[in-house]
């Protein structure tokens, strides 16, 4: 006893019991003035913060980017030069399942990374696909309440789901990676990541290259089958915690190898009229065949958090987090997101959440935001509180400027989905497809399909004719398995 600390009140007064409340004789009632049993339950009541509107679930461990590579020519980003070793955590997660959720369901994953460098902290938030389902933000709330819970029956809806999907083939490419064996991972170490958008980087000279992150797994690909998931749900339904908790808490280190694909900035127009699609549309990759994989260096993660809640749940990762060096692109997705995740920030953790340790940047911070909530760790200068002052305020510094962007068009709705490309990029990932992958992607489409209204499926069936007449056979013979070994699975009720 005599070297543990004594136990205190919030307030700091040492506690005289932590066992018994304060009652009127031995069996009570409880008195008003027993503020610590107040305070105590007063407190449990708010030890949850809302859930993540998505990616609810997840798993994070904290790490090292080492870069082994000169990539200094397309980049000034200190984090990038050769040599470098730059902290970071990284936060993988489930899309659509609440903060309950098991950890093996089909899903995309998300690849949050965020590395504390010398000049802030740069947030890349990623998924393990390199494209995704839509191509514009105006369309990001309506997918996700087709992966959330029906208003009625408060279920998950298949029908939802593929009735927007045939309605946004945008979405093709994408819902073919969900559905393929890439959909279900056995663990988050056993999977790529991507930063996905096309970002951009600048060097000294303020010269422009488009840029698509990539990091892969050396653990190998693994992944598991619908009917395996089931099994291992049953048995746990956090085997993603266990294993990268276990393994990193064991010695075992995950890594992934960091690549770049880079694109002079005056390319874009190029790749467009010789591809027909855009070097800024989600939905898209770039063939490596176009550009190639750059190797920059490797991550590796080696560190447990010690509270999961103040260190992972309370994590703020935000793609408008950029560093000198490293920069947007006119993709409208990342447009749209880099409002979104600030503003959700602030209304999930609180105004002044980037002054947690774990969203803290390990450089210094200067800037004139005042007040708010708890503004805790905000160091003042008292008459230096505007700008510009007299008083030895934190002045701007003109040599991080980014290079100018030249944008230049009709400001307008511009009509996309009639407009694009959305089957020749799917056409080559089921072409890379063997044969056990393309029956399990039939298998996997069919199973997810169960119930849904025919008339949705055979708009569906139609998309998928178009990337190839043998993927919409091969989900229609499966589809018929399926109705025959599941004959009340296909009965469906009005929007379930
Ligand atoms: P490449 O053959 O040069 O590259 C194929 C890529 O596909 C590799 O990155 C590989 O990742 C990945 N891949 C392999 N099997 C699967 C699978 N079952 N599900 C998802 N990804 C897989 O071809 P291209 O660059 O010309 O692209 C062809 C298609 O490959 C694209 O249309 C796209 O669907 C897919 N792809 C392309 C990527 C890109 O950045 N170009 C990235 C990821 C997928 P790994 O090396 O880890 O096995
Ligand atoms: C989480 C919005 C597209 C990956 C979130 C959150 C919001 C959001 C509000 C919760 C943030 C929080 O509470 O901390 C959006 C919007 C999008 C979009 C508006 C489109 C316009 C994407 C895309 C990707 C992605 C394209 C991947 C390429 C993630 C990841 C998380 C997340 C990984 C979890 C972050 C974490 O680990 O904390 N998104 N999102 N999102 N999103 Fe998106």
């Amino acid at each position: 006893m005599a070297d543990r600390p004594r136990l205190t009140t919030s307030a700091g007064a040492p506690l005289a019991s932590n066992q018994n409340s304060k009652t009127v004789g031995a069996n009570g009632p409880v008195l008003l003035e027993d503020y610590q049993l107040i305070e105590k339950l007063a407190h449990q009541n708010r030890e949850r913060i809302p859930e993540r509107v998505v990616h609810a679930k997840g798993w994070g461990a904290y790490g090292t980017l080492t870069v082994t590579e000169d990539v200094s020519k397309y980049t000034r980003a200190k984090a990038l030069q050769p040599g470098t070793k730059t902290e970071m955590l990284a936060r993988f997660s489930t899309v659509a399942g609440e903060q309950g959720a098991a950890d093996a369901e089909r899903d995309v994953r998300g690849f949050s990374l965020k590395f504390y460098t010398e000049e802030g902290n740069w947030d890349l938030v990623g998924n393990n696909t390199p494209v995704f389902f839509v191509a514009d933000p105006y369309k990001f709330p309506d997918f996700i309440h087709t992966q959330k819970r029906h208003p009625r029956t408060n279920m998950r809806s298949a029908t939802a789901m593929w009735d927007f999907w045939s309605l946004c083939p945008e979405s093709l490419h994408q819902v073919t990676i969900l559905m393929s064996d890439r959909g279900l991972p056995v663990s988050p170490m056993h999977m790529n990541g991507y930063g996905s958008h096309t970002f951009s980087l600048w060097n000294d000279a303020g010269e422009r290259y488009w840029v698509k992150f990539h990091f892969k797994t050396r653990q190998g690909h693994k992944h598991l089958t619908n009917e395996e998931a089931v099994e291992v749900v049953g048995n746990s339904r956090e085997t993603y915690q266990e294993q990268l908790f276990g393994s990193i808490e064991d010695g075992q280190f995950p890594k992934w190898d960091m690549y770049i694909q880079v694109m002079p900035e005056m390319e874009a127009e190029e790749f467009e009229k010789k591809t027909g699609w855009s070097a800024f549309d989600l939905t898209k990759v770039w063939p490596h065949g176009d550009y190639p994989l750059i190797k920059v260096g490797e991550l590796e993660l080696n560190r447990n958090p010690d509270n999961y809640f103040a260190e992972i749940e309370q994590s703020a990762f935000n793609p408008s987090n950029v560093v000198p060096g490293i920069g947007f692109s006119p993709d409208k997705m990342l447009q749209g997101r880099l409002f979104s995740y600030p503003d959700a920030h602030r209304y999930r953790i609180g105004t002044h959440y980037e002054s947690l340790e774990v969203n803290k940047p390990r450089c210094p911070v200067a800037h004139y935001h005042r007040d708010g909530t708890m503004p805790f760790g905000l160091k003042t200068n008292p008459d230096a509180y505007y700008e510009p002052n007299s008083f030895g305020g934190p002045v701007e510094d003109p040599s991080v400027e980014e290079p100018p962007h030249r944008y230049a068009g009709q400001v307008g709705r511009h009509e996309y989905r009639a407009n694009a490309d959305h089957y020749s990029q799917p056409r080559a990932l089921f072409t890379m497809f063997d044969a056990g992958q393309r029956d399990r992607l039939f298998r996997n489409i069919a199973g997810a399909m169960a119930g849904v209204p025919s008339e949705i499926v055979e708009r569906q069936l139609g998309h998928f004719e178009k990337i190839d007449p043998a993927y919409a056979e091969g989900v229609r013979t499966a589809i018929a398995a399926h109705a025959e070994d599941n004959p009340s699975a296909s009965t469906s009720h009005a929007a379930e």
